[in-house]
């Protein structure tokens, strides 16, 4: 299948990213969300990001210009419908991702593939809730997308081969590397990543080091670009939580037991560089 159009559901960071990528590709772009300010921030996000390639001389003045005249805003999801390629990218809480599902569902045309950016909730259980199982699959980005190189592809059990043939030449097309995982928990990149974050922060919860020490010790000590402490506020300290606890509920192993200190700050609001305090204090 030939995809034209990608509609990208969320205009958060992630969300954001990934319509700045799917244009410069050259796709035409529908990008969604519930509230007009998120847009309005998603657009100058994406020509802040797209001026930075520009200066840098990795892209032309003419080339941000096309990519940005393909973007389109909606508050209305029914707009998405009418893409080739869906990609949602709200929250990380399954009963929203459902609910957007089920209200987009009466819109889509028949050949539209549905896909999820979840980090980690089970893509069969999300496909079995649409009316095309066949069609709907996993399409990880990393986060910054515009820079990070990896997309995760995930099958779930009813995946067809056209759907994964199809959102396979749409990575090929951006000019990044597919990784094929299994429809288990976090996946690949997740279930390695989440329980070394969660483990520095059980790393400072006992008092074995300080915040910079321990970023510090990652850094310099294995070569990390970012420590896990300023990962995991880069990241965001709520999704992090939510994918501990995926693993945790899914795999039934204590060993992925979010720490306390983890939930304590995702319950005092401090998520991290979004709210301005995670680990490392913003403001
Ligand atoms: N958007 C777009 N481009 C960005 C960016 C952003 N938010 N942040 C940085 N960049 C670009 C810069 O413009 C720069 O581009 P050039 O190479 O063309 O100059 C390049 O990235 C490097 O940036 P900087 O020089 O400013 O900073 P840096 O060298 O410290 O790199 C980083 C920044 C790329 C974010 C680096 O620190 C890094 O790789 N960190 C780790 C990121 C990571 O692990 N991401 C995965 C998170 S896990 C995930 O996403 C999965 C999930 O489901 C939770």
């Amino acid at each position: 299948m030939d995809v034209k159009s990608v509609g990208v559901i969320g205009a958060g960071q992630m969300g954001n990213g990934i319509a700045h990528v799917m244009a410069l590709a050259g796709y035409d772009v529908v990008l969604n969300d519930i509230s007009q300010e998120a847009l309005d921030a998603a657009l100058e996000t994406i020509k802040g990001n797209m001026a930075r390639q520009v200066s840098r001389g990795k892209i032309s003045e003419d080339d941000m210009q096309a990519a940005l005249s393909r973007i389109k805003t909606t508050l209305n999801l029914p707009d998405i419908g009418k893409t080739d390629l869906v990609i949602e990218a709200a929250t990380e809480r399954e009963a929203i991702k459902q609910a957007i599902f089920e209200d987009l569902q009466p819109h889509l045309l028949p050949h539209t593939i549905l896909t999820s950016n979840t980090s980690s909730i089970s893509i069969t259980r999300l496909a079995s809730r649409t009316d095309r199982p066949e069609r709907f699959m996993g399409f990880h980005f990393m986060n910054p997308v515009p820079v990070m190189q990896l997309v995760e592809l995930i099958r779930g059990i009813a995946t067809d081969e056209e759907t994964f043939a199809t959102c396979k030449a749409v990575v090929d097309r951006l000019g990044k590397t597919a990784a094929s995982a299994e429809d288990f928990p976090a996946f690949i990149v997740n279930r390695i990543l989440m329980p070394m974050i969660n483990e520095a922060v059980y790393t400072l919860y006992e008092g074995v080091g300080s915040v910079q020490s321990i970023d510090q010790s990652m850094k310099l000590g294995a070569n990390h670009p970012m420590g896990p402490l300023e990962l995991a506020d880069f990241i965001g300290l709520d999704t992090c939580l939510a994918i501990m606890n995926v693993l945790h509920d899914g795999l039934a192993d204590t060993k992925y037991r979010p720490c306390p200190l983890l939930t304590k700050y995702v319950e005092a609001g401090w998520l991290g560089r979004k709210t301005e305090r995670g680990f490392y204090d913003y403001r």
